[in-house]
């Protein structure tokens, strides 16, 4: 291994490939860990043939130093650091200095970054009047693409993608902004007024203020809450290049600010098979309702002409158990303990569905676990939160990892605009029919 770049001292053999008796060879490329790539680059050029990977399932789009993830060891690192000693050992704020950064902050460094997240939360006062435009009944989701993208047309002095201090500004914009406009999404649909962050209070501890307070008395934040939130942050800070964050990189490359970058990221996130998981998740639990109705369900999952997936389950990388839903099942306890709901129906029917889903051979054979999304939700409504804002809760907690591959992408001199090709199965060319 190569001391200062963490690469293999010595490349490995290309690849070879025959096309229609046409023999090329293709750089094979290695990283620090993980799987090495073939680079693909120059194939149309040199066979006049596309790759065809619909899903990317075997295509990497970037070299990222940020995140990497063992699906089959079932683990997840942020900057080298596993997930599980982030989450026991430090805020999430913590986290979002390495994401951005690439190191652990120093105490003085993560002062000064706390104080500039902290003056960065309040946004501009007019942005209000996006929210008195929507419904009342309208889906956070909707609420935060639409807001978030409004962004763009409040700070022109930090859109300026090529300004490396307008980039470092734009970003702190956003980890800092996120929660407010969130807690507004939320307070606006239950008809409360918009809560002001404070600035003597954490990060996580804030939103939940933004989110929980009423002007008439003070609020007092619960600890183990706000701990609990902050971890559940940790774990959603970042995940490789899942399909939002993908999006957020494919808007990037065409030169968007990043306000409308993050904006494409949520409106991806908000599906059911990504981000939009856990508030599916908790739908299904409520709809099981019970024990004895599990092998009913569990049925369905593997009936393909049903429709119906186990929401929390399955994953396109982990092919083990996903380590942030250990995490995530451990904070549940904990948090069910604290507001005295240990004995939540609901989790009793996660246990059950989980232990039989894990003995049962068509999830076994499916490599099929729970993954981050299916305690979240039984989490997030014990403290409180309705089940239309779990995504939101989700693009609060991604936003940082959008932000920081966006800047990679950005500042990466390899970078170009996304274009990807096609397998065109349509008509051949035709003329127009004559009179
Ligand atoms: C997130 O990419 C990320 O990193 C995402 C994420 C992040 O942090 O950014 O981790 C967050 O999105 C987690 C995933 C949340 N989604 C869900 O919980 C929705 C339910 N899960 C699935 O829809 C599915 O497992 C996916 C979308 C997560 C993964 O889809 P893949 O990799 O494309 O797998 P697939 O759809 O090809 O399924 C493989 C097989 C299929 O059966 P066969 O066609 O091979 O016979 O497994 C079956 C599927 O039918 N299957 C399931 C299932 N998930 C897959 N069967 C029942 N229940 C499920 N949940």
């Amino acid at each position: 291994m190569d001391a200062h770049n963490g690469k293999p001292a010595t490349e490995p053999p290309p690849a070879r490939l025959t096309v229609d008796g046409k023999h090329v060879e293709l750089e094979v490329r290695s990283g620090s860990i993980g799987p090495n790539v073939i680079d693909v680059g120059q194939l149309y050029k040199d066979t006049g043939c596309f790759t065809y990977d619909p899903g990317f399932t075997s295509t990497a789009n970037c070299a990222s130093k940020i995140t990497f993830i063992d699906g089959d060891k079932g683990e997840l690192l942020y900057r080298g650091y596993p997930i599980e000693q982030l989450a026991e050992n430090t805020s999430f704020l913590a986290v979002c200095y390495l994401l951005l950064y690439g190191e652990l902050p120093t105490n003085a460094e993560f002062i000064n970054f706390r104080r500039t997240i902290t003056n960065h939360t309040m946004v501009h006062e007019q942005m209000t009047r996006f929210l008195t435009g929507y419904r009342r009944d309208a889906h956070p989701m909707a609420v935060m693409v639409g807001t978030v993208g409004a962004l763009s047309a409040f700070y022109h002095d930090s859109t300026d993608i090529n300004d490396t201090r307008q980039r470092e500004i734009a970003s702190h914009r956003m980890i800092a902004k996120m929660p407010t406009i969130a807690a507004m999404a939320y307070k606006y649909s239950v008809g409360h007024p918009f809560i002001y962050p404070r600035n003597d209070l954490d990060y996580t501890s804030n939103f939940m203020q933004m989110c929980f307070a009423v002007p008439c008395e003070p609020y007092i934040v619960n600890p183990v809450l706000s701990r609990a939130l902050d971890r559940i942050f940790i774990l959603h800070a970042d995940h490789e290049q899942n399909a939002s964050t993908s999006t957020v990189r494919l808007a990037g490359s065409s030169g968007a600010n990043p306000f409308a970058c993050v904006a494409a990221g949520i409106a991806c996130l908000w599906g059911p098979a990504h981000g939009g998981a856990n508030e599916a998740a908790l739908n299904m639990l409520q709809e099981i309702g019970t024990v004895d109705r599990i092998p009913e369900y569990i049925a369905k999952a593997k009936d393909k002409s049903s429709g119906f997936r186990l929401m929390g389950f399955g994953h396109r990388v982990y092919k083990n158990y996903d380590p942030r839903a250990k995490v995530m099942q451990k904070t549940c306890h904990e948090v069910l303990d604290a507001v005295g709901s240990k004995h939540d129906p609901l989790l009793k029917v996660a246990l059950e569905l989980e232990r039989i889903a894990l003995q049962d051979d068509y999830f076994i054979d499916k490599k099929l676990y729970p993954n981050i999304d299916f305690y979240s939700g039984i989490t997030l409504r014990a403290m409180g939160f309705p089940v239309s804002m779990f995504t939101a809760l989700f693009a609060v907690a991604r936003t940082v990892g959008w932000i920081a591959q966006w800047k990679e992408m950005i500042e990466d001199p390899e970078q170009r605009i996304g274009r990807p090709r096609q397998l065109y199965i349509g008509h051949p060319r035709r003329d127009f029919p004559a009179e």
